[in-house]
């Protein structure tokens, strides 16, 4: 309704016009008339612009909604999609599609609902008044010309909509690049290669540059165009105006209302050009963003799937079959089980596929054949988040979110009591370092985590994980980083979180497993050798063989 009244006081100022001017016309000393006239004249002006915000205040806030609820929608979808899709993706470049669609999404909203309709609206109402008022050549030459302008437009911009395509391509590129560069910052350092660096963020640069060169161009010929469309028609009707007042069929006021009427309406005309532009412009950059949403999920939840009743937490592998890519199998029938409650370690050569095991566990990614079970389920045949809940994993790399170390380990379970925290952070060896921290828990760790040292990491890391306290625990190295002698306290802490509950230990050191209830040995994707330490050691096979090279390392020497 203020969008409505506001076009109709807009279409009212040159009727009012025609009025004054004829006004004046035929009786130029006769005051009142015309003097009444001008106040409503700057009346109506008035309410056309106080309309035109009143509905921007209503509107305003179905556009921000709409946007923060896509956006939002988008980002939930991000994080549904599967470890498949994150390890190939650019953080830089997905930031920067989103960015751009959610702008893009005001931006259509704005121009659909307060351009495109009350334009329309006009041009209807404005070739009622001419009709009526004149003759019909009037409305057929004010027709003839929207009708070519949108045409013209039409076709030039879906030629030039590929340059603003290419552009924004360039862009997403361009920030990928500048991101993963600058998270690679020691790398980079390390081997003095920012001109490198600089050099290829350039090339991204210069195919922007290129883009948006293309692009302004282009736009040079459409405003051109639709300027000579807009040119011809107005002269047409000024011309037929001026013959009507010639020959005496019109007032010198219909004169001034047919151009005052025919200047307004090339306004938005030329709003209806860069609006379809826009809008197209705009669908662009929302496409990205929609390419995102239609990510297929690859690891999706069955549409029967129940939630996952843990029980105990056994695990059985059975016979399992995986790859990564089609053309390089991972995993080649593994068969094993942990009883509930007991403990399985697996050791062997880098590249095994130990780290694989876990990661399958977790279904982060589908395995080709075989199966694994928890608790008797199929993981396929349970909810995702059922199953990531029963499994806590200290991994072999730690990533820590940037943040202070509470907030990192609060993450294991984010509504635990500050009291659980401390001693989770006891239970990993991290309550010395935290007091002598000044700021104590309230340290920000930095971008990753890289302001700890390794061993801090993995503590904080182990922390959560007591923190969640799931009922099965997967260890990936996850003291690997530690000194022999924190680690043997920390592995006490381990043993006592790994009791009673099942747990599947990934390790290189093998003094750390020697008390498992199995140890497997993994060589290329497959289990070579199976049983308890010492019958392994009994062998006398690989097992064996890695004990006694690691037996005649040093030792570092042990103090109380
Ligand atoms: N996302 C992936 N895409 C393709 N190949 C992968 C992927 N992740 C791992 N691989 C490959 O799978 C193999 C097994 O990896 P995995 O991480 O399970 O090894 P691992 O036994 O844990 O080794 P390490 O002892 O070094 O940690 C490796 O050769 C690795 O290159
Ligand atoms: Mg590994």
């Amino acid at each position: 309704m203020f969008l409505i009244t506001a076009k109709l006081s807009i279409i009212a100022v040159p009727v009012l016009l025609k009025w004054i001017v004829d006004g004046l016309d035929v009786a130029p000393d006769l005051r009142m008339v015309p003097l009444a006239l001008l106040v409503a004249y700057g009346a109506l002006r008035l309410s056309s612009t106080t309309f035109q915000e009143l509905r921007q205040i209503v509107f305003a806030r179905v556009m921000a909604r709409t946007a923060r609820l896509l956006t939002l929608q988008v980002f939930e979808h991000l994080h549904a999609l599967s470890l498949r899709f994150h390890l190939n993706r650019q953080t830089g470049a997905v930031s920067r599609d989103l960015e751009r669609g959610m702008e893009a999404v005001t931006d259509l909203l704005d121009w659909t609902v307060y351009t495109i309709l009350p334009t329309l609206f006009e041009i209807t109402v404005v070739c009622i008044i001419l009709i009526q008022a004149f003759d019909w050549t009037f409305a057929v030459i004010t027709l003839a010309t929207l009708a070519t302008y949108v045409a013209y437009t039409f076709v030039v911009t879906e030629w030039r909509i590929r340059f603003y395509r290419a552009k924004n391509e360039a862009n997403t590129q361009a920030a990928g690049r500048a991101v993963d560069s600058l998270l690679n910052y020691e790398t980079v350092k390390y081997f003095n290669n920012e001109s490198f660096e600089s050099r290829s963020y350039n090339l991204t640069l210069v195919a922007q540059e290129e883009a948006e060169v293309k692009a302004l161009k282009s736009l040079a010929v459409l405003n051109v165009g639709q300027s000579v469309i807009v040119a011809t028609g107005l002269t047409l009707l000024v011309w037929r105006a001026a013959e009507g007042v010639v020959a005496g069929a019109l007032s010198l006021g219909d004169l001034v209302m047919v151009n005052a009427f025919l200047i307004q309406l090339a306004m938005p005309l030329n709003y209806l050009g860069m609006v379809y532009r826009e809008v197209k412009q705009a669908l662009t950059n929302i496409e990205n963003m929609f390419a995102l949403l239609h990510q297929q999920r690859d690891v999706a939840d069955a549409p029967d799937a129940v939630p996952l009743q843990a029980g105990g937490g056994g695990i059985q592998f059975d016979n399992v079959f995986f790859s990564y890519e089609s053309d390089r199998p991972i995993l080649r029938g593994v068969s094993f089980e942990v009883p509930a409650g007991q403990s399985v370690a697996v050791v062997g050569t880098t590249g095994a596929g130990k780290s694989t095991l876990a990661r399958l566990l977790y279904r982060f990614y589908d395995i080709d054949s075989g199966s694994i079970r928890i608790n008797g389920q199929d993981i396929r045949s349970v909810t995702q988040t059922s199953l990531r809940h029963a499994i806590g994993i200290v991994p072999q790399d730690t990533v820590l979110f940037n943040d202070s170390i509470g907030f990192n380990i609060r993450y294991g379970r984010v509504d635990a009591e500050a009291e659980d925290i401390t001693e989770a952070a006891r239970a990993a060896q991290l309550a010395t370092l935290i007091t002598q921290m000044p700021k104590g828990l309230d340290t920000m760790v930095g971008e990753r985590g890289l302001k700890l040292s390794g061993g801090e990491k993995q503590r904080v890391a182990i922390a959560r994980t007591i923190l969640k306290n799931p009922p099965i625990l997967i260890l990936d190295e996850a003291t690997s980083a530690l000194d022999t002698r924190t680690e043997r306290r920390i592995q006490a802490e381990l043993e006592q979180l790994a009791k009673n509950r099942t747990s599947l230990i990934i390790a290189h050191r093998l003094s750390t497993i020697v008390g498992a209830d199995q140890i497997l040995v993994m060589d290329q994707g497959r289990i070579i050798e199976r049983g308890r330490h010492e019958d392994l050691l009994a062998q006398n096979g690989r097992y064996a063989q890695l004990w006694t090279m690691q037996q005649h390392e040093v030792p570092e020497p042990e103090s109380a």
